[in-house]
């Protein structure tokens, strides 16, 4: 069965009620022909709006992270159940400024991962090496820990998305070119096979990020082992419904 590509937005620390639910609505006739799945992960606090707005529309709203326990006394969390309540289906996690300035790691992903799959939640698990770990040569020593740990103990990997996003190439512009992305996401799915079989690796869906925008979006997308992108600056713009319309 073919992997049905999937444009998700990411809009980290951004956007108000205001702003987001304008952009929603001048977003909405713009994707109503997307072919692809799409999904704007948004703030905590904005989800309800965002929910509101997007009603009616190929627009879903995800969430940004959630917490591995059901309740209980983790101040400033949110649980798998307060996502359900509003509908959330997708949540991403792992992404590398959590690993980066929240201290994220590999177990923290692992129990993230599995309570967002319990919930019947689809997790957007995030991996991807910084700058001196690909100078260095340990890009796929790197990807492998991720992965193993990662997804430790996940029974039916195909109900995951992951996000292949090297960390060098989000915000700033440095664009992984199509064949280091093709060249690392086949390097990913492989290693999926290896974990889970060819078959169940070969109907995951996984995602490029980092300076993916209007322009570059179609070259990358025609990668064979690329589904579709975890966007971050350009989802905050029009220019996403570029991106959903790559094929246009
Ligand atoms: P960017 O962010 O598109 O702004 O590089 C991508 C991401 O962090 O998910």
């Amino acid at each position: 069965m073919a992997r049905k590509p999937f444009i998700a937005g990411n809009w980290k620390m951004n956007m108000t009620v205001a702003s987001g639910t304008k952009l929603i609505a001048d977003l909405k006739p713009l994707v109503k022909e997307a072919k692809c799945d799409v999904c704007l992960c948004v703030p905590a606090i904005l989800i309800p709006a965002m929910v509101k707005a997007a009603k009616g529309s190929k627009i879903k709203i995800g969430a940004e992270n959630l917490h591995w326990a059901a309740s209980g006394a983790y101040t400033g969390e949110i649980s798998a159940e307060m996502l359900k309540d509003y509908g959330v289906k997708y949540v991403i996690i792992g992404h590398s400024e959590r690993r980066q300035y929240f201290g994220e790691n590999n177990d923290t992903v692992n129990m993230r991962t599995l309570t967002a799959l319990k919930n019947e939640l689809t997790p957007i698990v995030c991996i991807g090496e910084t700058l001196t770990e690909r100078t260095n040569g340990e890009t796929e020593n790197v990807l492998t820990r991720q992965l193993e740990f990662g997804l430790h103990g996940v029974e039916d990997v195909k109900q995951i998305v992951i996000a292949y996003e090297p960390v060098w190439a989000i915000g700033t512009g440095q664009t992984a070119t199509d064949e280091q992305a093709q060249e690392t996401i086949k390097f990913i799915r492989k290693k999926l096979s290896k974990m889970f079989g060819v078959k169940e690796a070969n109907r995951v869906r996984i995602l490029y990020g980092g300076s993916m925008n209007a322009g570059n979006c179609k070259g990358l997308m025609a990668q064979p082992d690329i589904d579709g992108g975890l966007i971050g600056g350009a989802s905050l713009k029009l220019d996403f419904a570029k991106i959903v319309n790559y094929e246009k």
